[in-house]
């Protein structure tokens, strides 16, 4: 977890909002129908991967539409209106939970274009698990001074076990609208992910620490290492960006190259949700897929996932 910016001294600010050398070099970009072996190696070796064209324009059309449309029809899912959530007050509108009552989005949790890249970088299809998905957007006049470069989950043996991959979490970022110069943009320090701090990455690193922000068009899919450091940079307050974020981890046991054996990667959150469609499903391959339940699924599960239950929840309709 960060600390609470108000706690940390003035070196520890700056090395949050980072060293200020970001590169202008465009980071390399992997074709997933040609390229997947060298897009996996490329991830292992850096911690992230740029995939080109991953969505094609019907689906970005889709997902964009679906934006329109539950913007419209949901606005507190989305913290429209006075309920901006607290958790995502300066981060822009999200939609945390959207595959609970839209089976339409079913399609997507395995993309035909990233999943295989994500199941090549896990040591294939049968050992990859799904946490989270949801929907982002950065609004007109949104995105501005919001975010320090952190990073998202992750698990204490990641400094001991040996090999280090597979990771425990990859994040799928699907870029929905274009994100060029002036637009809030996703932004990774490559390599970081063995580092405790931003502030040790820079150290280690030397030379090879850089902040390299990933400029691409709509359709195209960035996937990261939970453990690596990343930020979203400003844009200009002025032009919007829609992405969509979906996390995935680690199953089964793993041995390693010393006695100890990797269990499977925790849970990601303590109050995601799978619908019942999804969780129970008939064909054994996805119901494994969809087998990472925290406690909160528990309980649903055991009332029969009863809307109340659901309802009782922080996020049981976001
Ligand atoms: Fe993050």
């Amino acid at each position: 977890m960060l600390k609470q910016q108000q706690n940390l001294s003035g070196d520890e600010k700056a090395a949050l909002q980072g060293f200020g050398r970001v590169t202008t070099d465009s980071p390399p970009v992997f074709d997933p129908g040609s390229a997947i072996e060298a897009a996996s190696s490329f991830f292992t070796a850096n911690g992230y991967v740029v995939l080109s064209a991953c969505l094609d324009p019907v689906e970005i059309d889709h997902l964009n539409e679906f934006y329109d449309r539950t913007q419209e029809e949901r606005p507190h899912a989305w913290g429209l209106r006075n309920d901006r959530k607290p958790h995502h007050q300066q981060q822009g509108l999200i939609f945390s939970q959207p595959l609970l009552d839209y089976p339409e989005l079913d399609p997507y949790t395995q993309h035909r274009s990233s999943f295989p890249v994500v199941a090549s970088i896990f040591g294939g299809e049968t050992h990859v698990r799904f946490s989270e998905f949801n929907f982002r957007e950065a609004p007109e006049n949104a995105g501005i001074g919001a975010m320090n470069f952190h990073h998202d989950a992750v698990s204490a043996d990641r400094f001991t076990r040996s090999p280090y991959m597979p990771c425990d979490w990859l994040c799928a970022i699907h870029y929905l609208t274009d994100v060029e110069p002036g637009t809030p943009v996703f932004c990774v320090v490559p390599k970081s992910n063995t580092y405790n701090t931003l502030k040790e990455a820079f150290e280690g690193l030397g030379e090879a620490y850089l902040e390299v922000p990933i400029y691409a068009a709509a359709g195209t899919c960035v996937l990261y290492d939970t453990a690596i450091f990343h930020t979203r940079l400003d844009g200009d307050g002025v032009r919007a960006r829609r992405t969509w974020h979906q996390y995935y981890a680690r199953g089964g046991w793993l041995p390693t190259d010393t006695r100890y054996v990797r269990p499977p990667t925790p849970v990601l959150t303590n109050w995601n949700l799978f619908p019942e469609r999804l969780a129970l499903h008939p064909d054994s391959k996805t119901k494994l897929f969809f087998s990472h339940w925290n406690t909160a699924q528990c309980e649903w599960v055991a009332s029969g996932f009863a809307d109340p239950i659901r309802e009782s929840m922080p996020r049981g309709n976001q």
